[in-house]
């Protein structure tokens, strides 16, 4: 008799039961259906499929380059690699602060299309009409307070945001609001942890940290930051588990000695 193992997927509910009893949420940007796959198995609750894809992927300096056909790509690449994951796309800069109906289309295209389970979008009140209709219509969305790559341009630089006590009330109510407007968690990126902890005992919803210690209800990090693929960025939040980038560099120097040598193939690895 075979036995069928039913894979339960993550969902938005079991996301915010975890925050209930106290579970940390993992998260971790992915980008590609090999990387999905290996994070998937290892136990990684979300998957995003970030915009960050623009940097590390692509090498531009910020988010805003990267287009909706590109994330489409990544996240449908993702949403294959992953059976238990929850998969979130970000929506890319343009793509959802203007009309409404705009942002419903290009939201919808990206459901349709990547098969991912729920976006992101960055921003607060000013994003709340397009968020609510986009909920209204099924689709799950998380929020992205603080430090918000796609606006770089108008902060100026990458440094912690609402340390000042005016920002830092902007981002409360921001977080009510986009709780209020049925978001099903936020992503809090480099903001102090005292504020950090202060918004995860406020809201019902799970937030994430990303630099914003370790009072939010879960953590994300970029993948490529955490296995040190990433070599300019290291930023004090960033952990990295593991040196990638020299074992890569490694392995490349080992292979070119081999073929220089004409040691690979060899015999056994010739038909
Ligand atoms: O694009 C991204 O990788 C992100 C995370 C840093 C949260 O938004």
């Amino acid at each position: 008799m075979s036995v069928n193992k039913v894979i339960k997927r993550v969902t938005t509910s079991a996301l915010r039961d975890m925050k209930h009893r106290g579970e940390k949420i993992s998260m971790l940007t992915s980008y590609d259906y090999s990387t999905a796959k290996i994070l998937d198995q290892a136990g990684v609750e979300v998957l995003l499929v970030g915009d960050s894809a623009a940097n590390v992927f692509a090498g531009f300096e910020t988010t805003l380059p990267i287009t909706l056909d590109n994330m489409i790509y990544h996240a449908a690449a993702v949403a294959r690699g992953a059976s238990r994951a929850m998969v979130i796309a970000d929506m890319p800069f343009g793509e959802y602060q203007g009309a409404t109906d705009d942002a419903y289309k290009a939201a919808v295209r990206m459901m349709k299309e990547s098969g991912v389970h729920a976006l992101k979008m960055e921003g607060g009140e000013e994003i709340i009409d397009n968020i609510k209709k986009i909920v209204q219509s099924g689709i799950p969305v998380c929020g992205h307070l603080g430090l918000t790559p796609q606006s770089i341009y108008k902060f100026g630089d990458f440094g912690v945001r609402a340390k000042e006590e005016a920002e830092a009330a902007r981002l409360k109510s921001d977080a009510l609001a986009l709780q209020e407007a049925g978001c099903f968690a936020i992503v809090l990126e480099k903001i102090p942890a005292e504020l950090a902890t202060e918004v995860s005992k406020m809201l019902d919803i799970p937030t994430i940290g990303i630099g914003a210690g370790n009072g939010c209800d879960g953590q994300v990090l970029v993948v490529n930051d955490m296995l040190g693929i990433t070599q300019e960025f290291k930023p004090k939040f960033l952990r990295q588990y593991v040196n990638l980038a020299e074992q890569i560099g490694n392995a490349a120097k080992a292979y070119v000695a081999d073929v220089k040598a004409g040691d690979y193939p060899n015999e056994s690895e010739q038909y």
